[in-house]
């Protein structure tokens, strides 16, 4: 049942970015298309589109009118893939199972292809007809909040500057709240601002979400040292070439593995105290955190 709703969710997420992509209107653009489609559409759990739509159909949202903001999450964390590969950034050759888009496009049209997500991604949210103009204001809002500045371009900044540092725990955990915690946490308060949540409800999604977030980068470090490029889609180890510090250097794989355990065990605790159905997030938590790959 559960699983059918995650599936059935995943559908409809792909089906909608798939619609967004679907034509060029300048046809001299249509490789930049070709690009953005090739990034977008290649692979990828979904993991944020899915938390928006389960937070706003639990509380009670119909999917049509989440689904702009959930492509929107999508666009914006697969910009930021596609430009955290490039050669200047973290330099990764592969990204969800095949090239990185600059090794299958020029690398002047994927930093364009990426420009382009980033900027679609607030237009999709702005025009949608089926949410007030106040509650795209909101949503525009959060998501520029989360992914610029003081979010997840700040992240990104502090992760390459800390390339070859010893950071203590403190400083890392502030990159991993930033780079990927933001729009982790970002994506789940949409959810709740769709579905117009009261400011309790907003509370425990936010607190949720930056659980999760931060639970899910240790993770992703410490699938960078254990897994396989099958799981991953990724060259193992980028971290190390890049002499990056993690959480699995800072304080070891097992002490790492167990504050990934006390991370979800909080978050899960957040989420029983959701008014709605949290079950299809209770799921997403445990298939956001799968350790073992
Ligand atoms: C990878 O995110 C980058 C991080 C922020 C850790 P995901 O692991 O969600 O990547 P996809 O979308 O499934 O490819
Ligand atoms: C990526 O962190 C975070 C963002 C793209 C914002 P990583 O550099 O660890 O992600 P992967 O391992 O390349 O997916
Ligand atoms: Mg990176
Ligand atoms: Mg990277
Ligand atoms: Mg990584």
């Amino acid at each position: 049942m559960l699983t059918d709703y995650l599936a059935d969710a995943r559908t409809a997420i792909d089906q909608q970015l798939a619609q967004l992509l679907a034509r060029s209107d300048c046809g001299s653009y249509d490789k930049l298309f070709d690009a953005a489609r090739y990034a977008l559409l290649g692979g990828g759990k979904r993991l944020r589109p899915l938390l928006l739509l389960a937070a706003a159909e639990g509380l009670g949202a119909a999917r049509a009118a989440a689904l702009p903001a959930a492509c929107a999450v999508e666009m914006i964390h697969t910009y930021s893939l596609v430009h955290d590969d490039l050669p200047c950034m973290d330099d990764d050759d592969f990204r969800r199972g095949r090239p990185s888009l600059h090794r299958a496009f020029p690398e002047g049209l994927a930093v364009l292809a990426g420009d382009f997500l980033l900027t679609y991604a607030f237009e999709v949210i702005a025009i949608n007809p089926l949410l007030s103009p106040a509650t795209n204001l909101q949503l525009v809002t959060d998501l520029a909040q989360s992914a610029g500045g003081h979010g997840m371009i700040a992240g990104q900044v502090m992760d390459i500057e800390a390339e070859g540092k010893k950071l203590d725990l403190p400083a890392m955990e502030a990159i991993h709240r930033c780079k990927t915690g933001a729009l982790i946490s970002a994506a789940v308060a949409m959810g709740g601002i769709a579905a117009n949540a009261s400011a309790a409800t907003m509370e425990i999604l936010r607190s949720y979400g930056n659980d999760l977030g931060l639970a899910f980068q240790i993770a992703d470090d410490l699938l960078d040292v254990a897994a396989s490029m099958a799981k991953r889609g990724q060259s193992s180890s980028s971290d190390l070439l890049n002499d990056k510090m993690t959480y699995v250097k800072l304080m070891g794989y097992d002490q790492a593995t167990e504050t990934v355990r006390r991370l979800v065990g909080h978050a899960k605790a957040k989420l029983a105290q959701l008014p709605g159905d949290s079950l299809p997030l209770q799921a997403l938590t445990d298939m956001a955190i799968q350790l073992e790959g």
